[in-house]
């Protein structure tokens, strides 16, 4: 299957962006392990990051138009703030994961509510990098039940 990989605004900036909150590795560090690790399993990987809510928008209509068997997305800000971007995945009804680096109801009150979790089929917050790793094997677990 195609899966989605969905980032956020200011994850462009990752590995040189508050390393303590959200470490040193970098987004095409990211990138490439998910990528080696779907392709290993037979299944191909799209990596999109925005600033934009509008791009994230458009780029989770699209995984609805190209068959996108599952969704990993940090939404950043947009966790706290987007009734748009959560009208968008009940819209295409895609599975998804929500993943954060930092563990979010660690930090200021206002990050622990996500317009995400409660229509995701799983949330990884604080992990750091791993958790897009993790978050991807759970993925990869429902789209081939007999293999894992
Ligand atoms: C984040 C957590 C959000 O609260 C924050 O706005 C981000 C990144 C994370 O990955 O830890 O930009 O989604």
């Amino acid at each position: 299957a195609l899966i989605l990989v969905l980032n956020g605004p200011n994850l462009n900036l990752l590995g040189a962006r508050e390393p303590d909150h959200y470490g040193r590795v970098g987004l095409a560090g990211i990138q490439a392990g998910l990528e080696r690790t779907a392709n290993a399993a037979g299944h191909r990987l799209h990596f999109v990051q925005s600033n934009a809510e509008s791009e994230l928008i458009e780029a989770i209509h699209a995984a609805g138009r190209d068959g996108v068997g599952f969704i990993l997305f940090n939404p950043a800000a947009f966790t706290h703030t987007s009734i748009a971007l959560r009208d968008a995945l009940l819209a295409v009804a895609i599975p998804f994961i929500e993943v954060h680096l930092s563990n979010v109801h660690a930090r200021e009150p206002f990050r622990a509510h996500s317009y995400f979790s409660d229509i995701a089929v799983g949330v990884v917050t604080g992990l750091g990098a791993q958790g897009y790793d993790l978050a991807l094997r759970a993925a990869l677990a429902r789209l081939d039940p007999d293999n894992t």
